[in-house]
């Protein structure tokens, strides 16, 4: 409740803001830029307000065994506070616990490429498929999640919550006894209770915890992201 209420408000200061923006339309296109991405990130929840946590377990047993998969969304082209990136932030903290699990990797992309590629557009877009409580279709097939035991699904926090086409990843997937384990790229939101959203959406399997690893810090600091990685994986056994 806490979190609709957050996501609400900010809601509202966003298009507030946008409908009292006569003054920005004068600045270069620059500084409008960076001045509505600053003012965007400044609307979402922090990481204190959503940091409720799922009843979770630490370490992946033994039993869940199998082959691992690392199930991502992600966007490149301008995104918070990075600039346009080529790599999307959540694909490389999704190639880094492969790379060190040995898992397969699996990106989730949208059927038709609706998403725009600057940033306040990409929001309004997101904020607009979350109010619609939209259903974005995916491409392709999904993986035949048989073969694995552990999945670890990531993506960006939008709005404070999974991007709408991840719901449709989870309501056309009928997973029971397998361990998923929730991570997150955000803009200051942390993991935005993607642990809790998936323990409704999967009440058959376990929750693993998940981890939150800033966006900025993804793309400009993979090193001491790659330390952060490995030592959750660590404390999950893998
Ligand atoms: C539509 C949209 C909504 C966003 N909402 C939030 C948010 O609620 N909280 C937050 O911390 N970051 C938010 N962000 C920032 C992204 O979570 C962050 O930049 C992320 O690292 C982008 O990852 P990607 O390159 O894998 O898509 C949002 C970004 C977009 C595009």
């Amino acid at each position: 409740m806490k979190k609709t209420i957050s996501v609400l408000l900010a809601a509202v200061l966003l298009f507030s803001l946008a409908a009292c923006g006569s003054a920005a339309q004068t600045q270069p296109a620059s500084q409008q830029t960076q001045e509505s991405v600053a003012e965007t990130a400044a609307l979402y929840p922090t990481e204190e307000a959503s940091a409720q946590e799922a009843a979770v377990t630490d370490e992946v047993s033994e039993e869940s065994g199998r082959e691992i998969l690392v199930l991502f969304f992600s966007r490149t082209g301008e995104q918070y506070n990075v600039g346009v990136i080529e790599k999307g932030n959540t694909a490389i903290v999704a190639e880094m616990i492969a790379e060190a699990t040995g898992a397969d990797l699996y990106e989730v992309l949208p059927v038709d490429d609706h998403y725009p590629t600057t940033y306040k557009e990409l929001t309004d877009v997101g904020l607009q498929e979350q109010r619609d409580g939209a259903r974005p279709a995916y491409a392709g097939e999904l993986p035949d999640f048989e073969n694995y035991g552990t999945i670890f699904i990531g993506a960006p926090v939008w709005w404070g919550d999974w991007p709408m086409i991840m719901y449709t990843v989870f309501e056309s997937t009928p997973l029971s006894g397998k361990t998923l384990i929730p991570f997150s790229t955000h803009a200051g939101s942390g993991l935005s209770g993607f642990d809790r959203s998936l323990a409704a959406a999967f009440p058959e399997c376990t929750i693993a915890k998940g981890l939150a690893i800033a966006g900025t810090d993804a793309q400009n600091n993979p090193d001491k992201v790659r330390v952060t990685v490995t030592s959750w994986l660590s404390e999950l056994g893998l």
